[in-house]
């Protein structure tokens, strides 16, 4: 075993190390809308749901080179909305074409050639080639970093309404055999969904 103490770790040696070891991580493919109403996309794998009651997930948003929050972070904070889309396989390379260090104010949804679709409760708009999008409103901002300097900002959403495919949608329930979520791993690696089997739990000896 080769053990590495993260505290004599440079900065970017440790978020190698980090993405290598939490793997294989869903994409939330954020959009948000800046104060102006321009539309906003892009990926982010340090993304987790964290709770059912009321339905929340969490997002990482780091900074820019320039030392600015991501634009995700910065509309975030402006509107407190966001909606996150599912990146299925088809959608890998359009993804890709989000991800990349665009101006503040640039339509990565043009970029990428995607449409995109209205949303119910929140006014920044969900892509329409994405089969689930979830609204969400910030509940809670978590500053990530040592002495005051804050390397990310951890978004605690609140979940608002859940936008599902009729095609895999069937009574409150999302088939996963039919849902292909792309999986990001470190470096540029990314994996397709393996196979998919079941297991029972061991049964409850906990009173209650
Ligand atoms: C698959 C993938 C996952 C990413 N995950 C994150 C992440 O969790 N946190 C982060 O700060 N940046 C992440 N990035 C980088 C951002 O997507 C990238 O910096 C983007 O330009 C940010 O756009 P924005 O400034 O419009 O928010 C990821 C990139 C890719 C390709």
């Amino acid at each position: 075993m080769t053990i590495i103490d993260a505290t004599e770790l440079p900065g970017r040696k440790a978020y190698r190390l980090l993405v290598d070891c939490v793997v294989q991580r869903t994409i939330a493919w954020v959009s948000t809308m800046d104060g102006e109403g321009r539309v906003n996309l892009a990926p982010f794998s340090f993304f987790q749901a964290v709770g059912a009651e009321p339905p929340s997930v969490m997002l990482a948003i780091g900074r820019h080179r320039d030392g600015e929050y991501k634009d995700t972070g910065v509309n975030l904070r402006a509107t407190g909305e966001c909606v996150i889309n599912v990146v299925t396989d088809e959608l890998a390379e359009a993804m890709n074409v989000t991800a990349g260090e665009h101006p503040f104010g640039v339509d990565e949804l043009k970029l990428a050639g995607l449409s995109i679709a209205p949303c119910r409760h929140v006014a920044a708009p969900r892509v329409a080639e994405s089969p689930i999008a979830l609204e969400c409103r910030l509940a809670q901002e978590v500053p990530i970093g040592h002495d005051g300097e804050n390397r990310y900002l951890v978004m605690i959403l609140e979940i608002v309404a859940f936008h599902v495919r009729d095609d895999l949608y069937d009574d409150g329930r999302i088939d996963p055999r039919k849902l292909h979520p792309l999986g990001r791993l470190g470096g540029n690696a990314y994996s397709h969904p393996g196979e998919v089997f079941e297991m029972e739990r061991p049964p409850a000896t906990r009173p209650h």
